[in-house]
């Protein structure tokens, strides 16, 4: 089978290094890929939204399987255009795809159907959300109904970070469109995990959990990120078989029967972001994708072929499809360019890149061949993410410690907590209150 990988992050070098490793997978291409999908797949420069070039990219050169990594794609139709040429693509309809892309649906989708969540009211006129901030108690969490980039919500403290949030999001439109309708939602307290299926249209396949670092900081102090870490499993307070079982019938199974009567059956992987909280579990949100960094910890523990769930899904019958994974924790740790999430310089070249160290991983995120230099340069916030694979969490950590610390780019930044001890929220103060 000829595959092709869309984006070019840790998640896309995560999924191309696992298919890579299937006897189905004869040839592999990414677009536009980073330095590392170059070390399994052959780059093809077609940028990740750009759909008509990426649909002559797949007719042209007879892909037989398009595997969509990021949320932008998905929510510019990619998976409609493809079924349309009869081109089979692993990934969920625009209109699925709004489990995500549309904070407001999903939000309406949970509520009609049972599903626990944090209670939101949804504004598309300014004086009426400002009302409705004057009137609620603080702490509250502003969102943005569209696609931000990750940036686009808010946890305010007051009053006045709360308004201050509004008026940036729908009076100064700093995300466009996407904040010109948001939600309002009740601030919900605890601890969070990420849990991901994949889903062909109707079957849940069994769930796979793991837990993100999204603060810039030791100890979750700083501005939020991308995910800067990551490990899986969960510890058991966060996950176990009867929280997988209450998640299973309470969140993932009521959401695809929702999608699926209501004419947008879902396929492809489902990721909820969960939080633990003093009232049950709740939904934060749904991403209709894998998560980047949570798929660079999990794809190691994947002992299946990656490419016969792909393939299952999106030809929408996964029956027969199993899913087995190494009980052996991961751990990964985002190496960064200095001044992430904030500004920061690229160009700089990567020492220790091919250096093998037993049960270590790296995988490429910003990363680019520079021509000139025929070096790796860095190319993004997100650089690399050096990951372990070990029999306890304490060794799988150690080892990707161990990777991290032969990496070297001028500038690197990386935390030096993940995975250590059982993850805290860190309290939030005055002006950091903006996640
Ligand atoms: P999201 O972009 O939806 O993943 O949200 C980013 C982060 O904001 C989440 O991972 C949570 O840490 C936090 N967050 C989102 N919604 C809430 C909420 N209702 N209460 C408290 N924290 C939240
Ligand atoms: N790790 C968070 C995300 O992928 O959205």
């Amino acid at each position: 089978m000829r595959v092709l990988v869309i984006g070019g992050g840790g998640r896309e070098h995560a999924i191309a290094w696992k298919l890579s490793q299937s006897p189905r997978v004869t040839e592999l291409l990414a677009a536009p890929g980073n330095a590392g999908t170059a070390q399994v797949a052959e780059n093809v420069a077609v940028g990740a939204e750009d759909v008509d070039g990426l649909l002559r990219l797949a007719q042209d050169r007879a892909v037989d399987l398009t595997v969509v990594g990021l949320e932008a794609a998905l929510a510019a139709g990619i998976a409609d255009r493809f079924a349309e040429a009869g081109l089979l693509l692993f990934g969920p309809t625009q209109s699925a795809a709004r489990i995500e892309t549309s904070k407001a649906f999903a939000k309406d989708l949970m509520l009609r159907h049972g599903v626990p969540t944090a209670a939101a009211a949804v504004f598309d006129d300014y004086d009426d959300a400002r009302r409705y901030v004057e009137g609620s108690p603080a702490p509250v969490v502003i969102k943005a109904d569209g696609l931000a980039a990750g940036k686009g919500v808010v946890v305010a403290r007051t009053k006045k970070d709360a308004l201050d949030a509004l008026r940036l999001q729908m009076v100064e439109r700093t995300f466009g469109a996407s904040g010109d309708r948001v939600l309002i939602e009740e601030y919900l307290e605890g601890e969070e995990v990420s849990v991901f299926a994949f889903v062909d249209g109707r079957r849940v396949s069994p769930l796979v959990a793991a837990c993100d670092y999204k603060r810039q900081g030791d100890g979750d102090t700083g501005p939020n990120t991308g995910g800067v870490g990551a490990y899986s499993p969960p510890p058991p307070h966060l996950w176990n078989d009867d929280i997988c079982r209450e998640v299973r019938s309470r969140i993932i199974e009521p959401v695809v029967r929702a999608l699926s009567e209501e004419g947008a059956p879902y396929t492809g992987a489902l990721y909820a972001g969960l939080m633990h909280t003093g009232q049950g579990l709740k939904v934060i949100e749904f991403n209709c994708r894998l998560g980047d960094p949570e798929a660079q910890v999990l794809l190691p523990r994947l002992i299946t072929d990656l490419a016969d769930v792909m393939i299952g899904v999106a030809r929408g019958d996964l029956t027969g499809v199993t899913l087995a994974w190494d009980p052996r924790p991961c751990v990964g740790v985002v190496l960064t360019s200095g001044g992430y999430p904030g500004t920061y310089e690229t160009g700089f070249a990567i020492d220790g890149l091919d250096v093998e160290q037993p049960n270590a991983m790296l995988f490429h995120a910003g990363t680019r061949l520079d021509a000139a230099s025929r070096r790796t340069v860095t190319d993004g916030g997100r650089v690399l993410m050096a990951v372990g694979l070990a029999p306890t969490l304490g060794e799988a950590r150690k080892t990707a410690y161990d990777r991290a610390a032969v990496v070297g780019f001028e500038r690197a930044f990386w935390r030096t907590d993940i995975a250590s001890s059982e993850r805290r929220r860190a309290p939030l103060h005055g002006k950091e209150a903006s996640l």
